[in-house]
């Protein structure tokens, strides 16, 4: 073991240390100047992160950060591959090469502490790691100071931070030095010299997360969620800060699959092993197209009576889940002013979870449960235990969460979302549910920070502008923006599959076709069929085949071509049965895509497509489209139309002799 004290004679001096990636194109330098911490990122000897400070303010203590002394540093490579249970890729690659930095205040009070930086081929990630030390075993963040110094000409794809709306915002561009406000992260940008960077962060526990604004020094710095008490963040040494991580890419594309948010994070420390993906439909979006309310009454959806419906419609479309809002007490009069007391054991009159419980189970289905939290933190946290052993006495493994409402009730005062006590809160409820075997999907969610792998029984969550915004909210774009910036923290539930497009209440901006291709190129380990059953039975039987076929779990994705907020296409191979799906979206400009099989293993495939027709628009003719089938190989390629507002979606399956 190292010994700090036996080193603190060391003389305070200028220090400079490199630590470069794997294949030796991105260096990290850390520099030491007259005890000031800072650090510069370069990649093929051009700049990408100039000369940025780190280091924290603390209440009532003097900064974190100044007044450093190296007393020793520690490097180390690291090469694993990792294993995961599920998600877009079973196996990832874990290599990077780390310096461990261990520093000391050359002047009282003498608080000592590490920075250890993490270089990968396609990420710089670094953390602060606070022990305990004499004098100083708690400490208050006022501010973190952590620069993330990128050129002010680059171009960042931003939602705003702090807003009522939590995540769920439409992404615009704009320059660095144009930033007027905190902005969400993972925060993706193309640099003038040509890359491609997304700043975010990785396992997220007991602290804010971090949003990103411009300094007074026109730097780009952590604006991490603070607490109503105006702090950042309470700490209890020994603490480890998340990691802060720049995503690195040459192309747009490439950064889709960055997956060291993934690698940050550490392996799960117990069996999740009956963790499983899952299809649904849900008693949902009769309520947005008001067939149903969330309240009882006469047209109460979660009834009785319309679970059974809804199960055995499940089992017609071959989907084996079933999410039911509005099940329990609380829904009544204006649900959000209301909350406050919903109860998460108490079910509507017309409800009977056991009986709706006994049914799904004997028709093989599993119900996704409900609470709606309406951000009364409070009032759920008191209610955890029972509600999630409630729903595991009636055999549920899934439930849906939400927060509506700008911000969170937790005690007895109004917090963000994002807040420490947030992340706290967010936690409780991942760990209550995995004791009582329960996958979650979160709805108004923490932004994801990779903790699914450690926590593989977070399946899902929202956390971005989801299709509940259609009919007006939502242009043929932000699909096109999700890949390359939300879906970098992750797997979102997007609520595909509305195939009810021109709707009168909520009229959809996507042809038809689209609905599909989100099924691939939007993740979700918990994905849903959002429309109504009768919907798909009664009018679209041939284009739900794909998302019968779809699965919820891959074994590798490989992105095939797009560019920010324009067009997105994604090939994902199945886990267990070889075959390969494709999927593609484009913005309100048509498109005319070629794409190069040359993923496939040797053999026949058959191809069964699923396109636009020529003449649909997602405004005018969103359901002109075309399935064709044929048999196709490595070494050719598809030409795919898709419409204004469009997409495709397609199934490759290997014939039998493939071996695939
Ligand atoms: C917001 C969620 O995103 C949505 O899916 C849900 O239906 C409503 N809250 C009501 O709980
Ligand atoms: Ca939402």
């Amino acid at each position: 073991m190292f010994k700090w004290a036996s080193l603190f004679g060391f003389k305070s001096q200028d220090v400079e240390k490199t630590i470069t990636s794997p294949n030796g194109r991105n260096k990290c330098q850390v520099f030491l100047r007259n005890g000031q911490l800072s650090y510069k990122v370069v990649r093929d000897d051009k700049i990408i992160v100039n000369f940025s400070e780190l280091g924290f303010n603390l209440c009532g203590e003097s900064p974190f950060g100044k007044g450093l002394k190296l007393i020793r540093y520690v490097p180390r490579h690291h090469e694993e591959t990792i294993e995961l249970s599920w998600g877009e890729d079973h196996f990832i690659q874990n290599c990077y090469n780390e310096m461990a930095f261990y520093f000391a205040e050359t002047k009282e009070p003498k608080r000592i502490f590490t920075m250890r930086f993490r270089v990968f081929d396609n990420a710089i990630a670094f953390r602060y790691e606070i022990p305990p030390q004499p004098k100083f075993q708690r400490l208050s963040v006022a501010d973190e100071l952590t620069e993330f110094n990128i050129n002010l000409n680059s171009i960042v794809f931003k939602i705003p931070a702090y807003q009522p709306d939590r995540y769920e915002y439409n992404y615009e561009k704009c320059q660095v030095f144009d930033l007027k406000h905190s902005v969400h992260t993972p925060l993706t940008m193309k640099t003038p010299n040509g890359y491609f960077l997304s700043l975010h962060e990785a396992a997220l526990y007991n602290y804010g997360s971090m949003t990103i604004k411009l300094n007074n020094k026109n730097k780009l710095q952590s604006d991490i969620t603070p607490l109503s008490d105006g702090t950042r963040a309470h700490l209890n040494l020994p603490f480890e800060t998340p990691w802060r991580l720049i995503m690195v890419a040459d192309s747009a594309i490439e950064l889709t699959t960055n997956r060291t948010m993934l690698c940050l994070n550490e392996p799960p420390r117990q069996d999740f092993s009956w963790v499983k993906t899952l299809k649904f439909i849900g008693i949902w979006w009769a309520m947005y197209v008001g067939e149903y309310t969330w309240a009882p009454g006469e047209r109460h959806g979660a009834s009785t009576v319309h679970a059974k419906e809804y199960i055995d419609a499940a089992v017609r479309l071959g989907i084996s889940g079933l999410l039911i809002e509005g099940w329990n007490d609380g829904w009544e009069g204006d649900w959000l002013e209301n909350g406050v007391n919903n109860s998460f054991t108490k079910a509507a009159p017309d409800f009977n979870l056991e009986e709706v419980a006994e049914y799904a189970k004997n028709s093989n289905i599993e119900i996704v449960g409900h609470h709606e939290t309406v951000g009364f933190v409070d009032n759920y946290e008191k209610q955890l235990d029972a509600a999630y052993s409630y729903y595991a006495l009636n055999g549920i493994h899934y439930v849906k969460t939400g927060y509506a409402g700008s911000q969170i009730m937790i005690n007895g005062r109004r917090e963000y979302h994002h807040s420490q006590l947030g992340v706290m809160h967010y936690q409780k409820t991942v760990e209550v549910a995995a004791r009582n075997h329960i996958c979650l999907d979160i709805h108004e969610p923490i932004k994801g920070t990779g903790i699914e792998r450690t926590w593989p029984n977070l399946l899902s969550r929202e956390g971005a502008r989801g299709q509940e915004y259609e009919g007006g909210a939502i242009s043929p774009s932000h699909a096109c923006y999700l890949p390359y910036t939300r879906l970098l923290a992750g797997g979102m539930d997007y609520t595909n599959g509305i195939f009810d497009i021109m709707n009168s209440v909520k009229h959809i901006s996507t042809t038809l076709t689209r609905q599909i291709a989100y099924f691939v190129t939007i993740y979700s380990g918990m994905a849903m069929a959002a429309d109504r059953p009768y919907i798909y039975e009664e009018r679209f039987m041939d284009v739900f085949q794909f998302i019968r076929d779809v699965p919820t779990n891959f074994e590798r994705t490989i992105p095939l071509a797009g560019e920010i907020g324009e067009y997105y296409v994604v090939a994902r191979q199945a886990r267990d049965t070889g075959e390969w799906f494709v999927g593609g979206v484009t913005d309100e400009n048509p498109r005319r895509i070629n794409i190069t099989l040359d993923f496939l293993n040797d053999g026949v495939y058959l191809a069964e497509i699923y396109t636009d027709s020529d003449d649909a628009h997602y405004r005018d003719n969103p359901f002109g489209h075309v399935i064709t089938k044929k048999h196709v190989s490595k070494n050719e390629s598809l030409d795919i139309f898709m419409a204004s507002g469009g997409g495709f979606a397609i199934r490759l399956l290997p014939s039998q002799s493939n071996g695939a």
